[in-house]
């Protein structure tokens, strides 16, 4: 074997620009044929084995054939977050400039883990993380990093807040940390990863409109100091995943500037609001945040993964995470040089900023900022329709969530409504048509609309209100 030879895994320039053109084209059939094609397909673990060959083939398979296989055998099944019928869940409904961002992130493969190495898409990254400060109202200097989601971004945090409040790692069976019992899942993973006792994470009482209560909290706070244990941290949600619900954060703020707690805000969900005026106002409080998760991948419309942390000092990430190990010296960070490799848990990283920045550069602001407010409007509309129909609002309209049930007539027998429910909702799902979803308020089981895509119209909220209307029609009968 010669080492004069050039790679055998080369392409020619042509031949990249051909296969890159089919999969553009392949890409932008689908996204433009979303409407036709069905919200979702699935497939059983048995039939999806069927069909996807599991053995890798020892020589090369010409491009067009496996194009093909993929989009006969695996492309059609999965749900489509990006369809207009997608209501269920938290969709992702990505830009098409968003997505090209990404493809051109991963076609130059940048290292955004250490600054000299990738030092535009490094820049690039800080200023989207200074776009996203000022939306929310932070201090300058608040900065961190874009993650892989909004899971990595409070674990990040959760890590960061632990170090903070001992160092050593001393104290730790007796570190204890808050939330709300209708926070996301991924906080109360976040604590159980960070190594916090599973019995030291507080699941604090909510009010009627699911918010969490300052008082239980602020009670729970004083309960655990008494019996010697170490209050740490606070996370409120802006936006939970059930209803879109707020925490009172400027409480929750004041409370931790009493009490010396890490406050972190979980906001997922609705942090992407703070561009219209309404949610900034919904939101506030928010920047009197320790850090703050937020997730473009949902309501900025970047496709998957992107999550961000924001850190108010980001010393503190460094002070957690930064490590210096003898072979990455010669890429240590200069003054107002950052590695990201520093603020989180990743070195090798991709530049997740570029779609991000591709997308806000393309459509400007006031664009993106119309299409949020238009997916807060559409649930308004939702819960208007569904009152007019005599379904029973569970919980109203709140940043692009409905929640709700139908009563069915006569029944008073609580697992019987919620057993009425549950059909309703396999009935719209079946069909394909639609992606709804369903959770459980108070016990009780609810429907739920989240009306965040943004090709989504009031039309497909008429739709999708007359199937539901009709499966309760069908099951009433
Ligand atoms: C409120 C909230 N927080 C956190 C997450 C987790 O984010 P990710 O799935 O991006 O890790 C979600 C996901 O739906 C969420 O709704």
């Amino acid at each position: 074997m010669t080492t004069r030879q050039s790679s055998n895994l080369e392409l020619d320039r042509e031949t990249m620009r051909q296969l890159g053109h089919r999969v553009a084209d392949v890409v932008a059939a689908h996204v433009a044929s979303l409407r036709e094609q069905p919200a979702q397909r699935s497939l059983s673990r048995a039939e999806a084995q069927r069909l996807i060959a599991a053995a890798p083939p020892e020589r090369g398979t010409d491009f067009e054939i496996i194009l093909s296989q993929l989009e006969e055998r695996v492309f059609p099944y999965h749900a489509r977050e990006p369809h207009p019928h997608f209501m269920g869940y938290i969709p992702s409904s990505p830009t098409f400039p968003s997505v090209l961002g990404d493809w051109l992130a991963t076609g130059y493969n940048f290292f955004a883990g250490v600054w000299s190495v990738a030092s535009g898409p490094n820049e690039v990254e800080l200023v989207v993380l200074d776009w996203f400060r000022q939306w929310l109202g932070m201090p300058a200097g608040t900065s961190g990093l874009l993650t892989s989601g909004g899971s990595t971004a409070t674990l990040t945090a959760v890590v960061a807040a632990r170090h903070a409040a001992d160092p050593e790692g001393t104290h730790v069976p007796r570190l204890v940390a808050y939330t709300s019992e209708q926070a996301h899942s991924s906080v109360q993973r976040a604590a159980w990863i960070a190594g916090i006792p599973r019995a030291n994470v507080r699941a604090i009482d909510t009010d009627d409109e699911y918010r969490m209560r300052t008082d239980a909290l602020e009670r729970a706070i004083a309960e655990d100091r008494a019996t010697g244990m170490l209050p740490f941290l606070v996370v409120g949600s802006a936006g939970t995943t059930n209803t879109g619900a707020v925490d009172p954060l400027s409480s929750i703020a004041d409370l931790c500037a009493r009490e010396s707690l890490w406050m972190h805000v979980d906001a997922a969900y609705a942090g992407f609001a703070a561009l219209t005026s309404t949610g900034a106002e919904q939101l506030r409080g928010i920047e009197r945040a320790d850090s703050v998760t937020l997730d473009p991948h949902k309501w900025f419309f970047v496709p998957f993964e992107c999550g961000c942390l924001l850190a108010r000092d980001p010393r503190k990430l460094e002070e957690a995470f930064s490590v210096h190990p003898e072979y990455l010296t010669d890429v240590r960070a200069r003054e107002h040089e950052v590695n990201f490799a520093d603020h989180g848990e990743q070195l090798t990283r991709s530049s997740h900023a570029l779609k991000v920045w591709m997308s806000v550069h393309y459509y400007g602001l006031a664009e993106l900022r119309e299409a949020i407010a238009r997916g807060v409007h559409r649930a308004e509309y939702a819960e208007e329709l569904l009152r007019a129909r005599g379904f029973e609002i569970l919980s109203p309209a709140q940043f692009g969530i409905v929640c709700f049930r139908a009563k069915p007539r006569g029944e008073e027998n609580p697992a019987a409504i919620d057993a009425f429910n549950e059909r309703i909702n396999a009935r719209v799902n079946e069909t394909g048509r639609f992606l709804i979803s369903s959770t459980k308020l108070r016990g009780q089981f609810s429907l739920r609309l989240c009306t965040q895509v943004h090709r989504m119209t009031d039309a497909d909220i008429d739709e999708v209100v007359a199937a539901i209307v009709d499966a309760r029609s069908a099951e009433q009968d």
